[in-house]
């Protein structure tokens, strides 16, 4: 549907009418073909003045899917980086991508969901989450921020990209997210199990909100990301207890 190699419509109806986790199985092997993996422009930016080479300890990076994220971490770290996802299927792809990225951190993938923190994911200096927040429903993002904070040792950055706000109704964009949105309500209305996958999700005022009541402190860097990205915002959000 959007390049040679990526799924087929079919193929993404398909995976939107089964689990998060099993969509994903069954995504993994042509997901990198697909605009839902974080590109690369983003990527490229987002650490840009805020972490450098070698600059962490360790990282972790939650939602981790095949490895976009993982696969800049690698050289941020000195020892180690984690990876969290709920898909097997998709862990296997970040574990190639990640081991062979630059970089001398080893290398651990946890199957997890991120919504509860897990002692096996270790204590981080730098925690990433990319692409991943509609996955997220609204009445978890509390249990999500606790499980960042544990994530992280004090003084450890969360450092994720957002937007301020969704588009107005003047923009296609606006029409288009909430009429996803209300497709999946409807969809996760009539059919179990759920696929949980919202736009205009965990947006700056919610997030820093929700990220202050659990004692983190937060920036948000705009003008970061170039065109078509330069909605979107990096933030960092500092665990101060
Ligand atoms: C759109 S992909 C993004 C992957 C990657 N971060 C990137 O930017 O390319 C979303 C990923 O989140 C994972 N995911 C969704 N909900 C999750 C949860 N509650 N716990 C762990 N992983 C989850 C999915 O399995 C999938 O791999």
């Amino acid at each position: 549907m959007f390049h040679k190699n990526g799924p087929t419509f079919f193929e993404l109806t398909h995976q939107a009418l089964v689990s998060v986790e099993r969509g994903y199985d069954l995504l993994a092997e042509k997901f990198d073909y697909t605009p839902f993996r974080t590109p690369d422009a983003i990527l490229d930016r987002v650490f840009e003045g805020e972490v450098s080479a070698g600059g962490v300890r360790s990282a972790i990076d939650l939602c981790c899917g095949t490895g976009a994220g993982l696969e800049r971490l690698r050289a941020l770290a000195r020892e180690s980086i984690v990876g969290v996802d709920l898909s097997k299927g998709m862990l296997d792809r970040a574990r190639v991508a990640s081991e062979r990225a630059p970089g001398r951190a080893s290398v651990s993938l946890v199957q997890g969901d991120v919504l509860a923190y897990d002692a096996s994911w270790g204590q981080h200096e730098l925690a990433t989450c990319f692409g991943a927040f509609g996955h997220i429903l609204e009445a978890d993002e509390p249990r999500f921020v606790r499980a960042v904070r544990d994530a992280l040792v004090v003084g450890g950055r969360f450092v994720f990209v957002t937007a301020d706000e969704g588009p107005s109704p003047r923009e296609l964009g606006f029409w288009v997210t909430h009429g996803f949105n209300a497709v999946m309500r409807v969809r996760n209305a009539l059919w179990k199990p759920p696929f949980v996958m919202y736009y205009l999700t965990f947006m700056v005022p919610r997030a820093r909100a929700l990220l202050e009541h659990e004692g983190f402190t937060v920036r948000v860097d705009r003008g970061v990301f170039a065109p078509p990205f330069d909605r979107y915002v990096r933030v960092v959000a500092t665990r101060q207890r």
